[in-house]
């Protein structure tokens, strides 16, 4: 299906972007961790809208949002105790609980799965948001599907302009990188993707929670993840150390190292902290591509915290 030009507005009034959703249309919002591109999750067509925009494979599901906790019952069939226990300790939050799905909910938003990711974000534009258009929301990021997810509204509407009805305009977002997804409908809960909560987070009130291997298995457990992800035009090359030596002219620079020598970058970030490295990352990477640089180097960190969900992306943003 091809899809029309549509006029997109912007608004920073969370009431005229949540009648556009709920009259059937597709609205971008901003959350804690990327902004998202949200439809009412029990009208099939506004859903398919999201896949068409997007160019999202069909086979990707997408994570419901609520507004609140009572609004979960309305997607899914059971919580069990550790999805209760997760829930009691991270909602609201960046966290993503993959449960039951109810049979309210159609299959086009789930990829034909018998399961569905839930979250409740805790931003506080997301929550008004969501609270003024009182059904869930389904948003997967709100990028063309391929490119890194945005960070902010400016960059929804670099993707996505013509393509969606309204941009709900907020600031950039706090954390910068997706939501920690763990499916919780097998025995024990499984992290499926890495984000701001962490796996030692996760255990702390769940100890069996475990962390899917994406090499152990033919099918992957999320679908989302056999998809290329976060793949910018810029070539991604993860360092532990800047050598002078290595290093192209004209290429840019993301992280840590004061020292890391300007006169050989032509776009240079040094972070103050892992937590900036991650609210940065995304952007960086999609203005590097604006200027049509090369090579990007990208100081690896170590892989406890934020600095785990960090890694995910800087390997998936170098995978060819
Ligand atoms: O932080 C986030 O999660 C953002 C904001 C907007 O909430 N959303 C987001 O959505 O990153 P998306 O569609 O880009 O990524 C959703 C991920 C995919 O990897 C998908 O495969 C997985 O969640 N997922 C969704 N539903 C699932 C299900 N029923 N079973 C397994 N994995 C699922
Ligand atoms: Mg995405």
């Amino acid at each position: 299906m091809k899809l029309g030009f549509v006029r997109t507005v912007i608004t920073a009034d969370v009431n005229e972007a949540a009648k556009f959703l709920r009259e059937g249309g597709t609205v971008a919002f901003p959350t804690e961790t990327v902004y998202g591109l949200g439809a009412n999750v029990f009208d099939a067509e506004a859903v398919a809208k999201i896949f068409e925009a997007k160019q999202r494979p069909a086979d990707n599901p997408l994570i419901a949002h609520v507004a609140s906790i009572d609004q979960i019952g309305e997607l899914v069939t059971q919580i069990n105790k550790d999805a209760e226990v997760l829930i009691n300790r991270f909602f609201p939050g960046p966290l993503t609980l993959v449960l039951p799905k109810s049979d309210a909910v159609p299959l086009i938003a789930t990829a034909g799965l018998n399961t569905i990711g839930v979250r409740m974000p805790r931003f506080e534009v997301a929550r008004a948001f969501l609270t003024a258009c009182g059904v869930p929301v389904v948003a997967p990021s709100a990028n063309l599907s391929g490119k890194p997810s945005p960070t902010t509204w400016q960059a929804v509407l670099e993707d996505l302009d013509g393509r969606i009805d309204c941009i709900l305009q907020g600031d950039a977002t706090e954390i910068g990188l997706e939501s920690t997804v763990v499916d919780c409908t097998g025995d024990v809960p499984m992290l499926l993707r890495k984000g701001a909560v962490s796996i030692a987070q996760l255990q702390a009130v769940v100890r069996e929670t475990i962390e899917y291997s994406s090499l152990s298995e033919d099918s992957p457990r999320s679908p989302g993840l056999k998809h290329r992800h976060y793949k910018p035009k810029v070539e991604v090359v993860i360092v532990d150390s800047i050598d002078p030596d290595d290093i192209q002219n004209g290429s840019a620079y993301i992280g840590l190292q004061k020292e890391a020598d300007p006169r050989h970058f032509s776009y240079k970030k040094v972070c103050s902290s892992v937590d900036e490295y991650a609210h940065s990352l995304f952007e960086f990477l999609r203005e590097c591509d604006r200027m049509k640089i090369q090579t990007v180097y990208c100081e690896s960190v170590p892989a406890t915290g934020i600095g785990a969900a960090l890694m995910d992306r800087l390997r998936r943003a170098a995978a060819g």
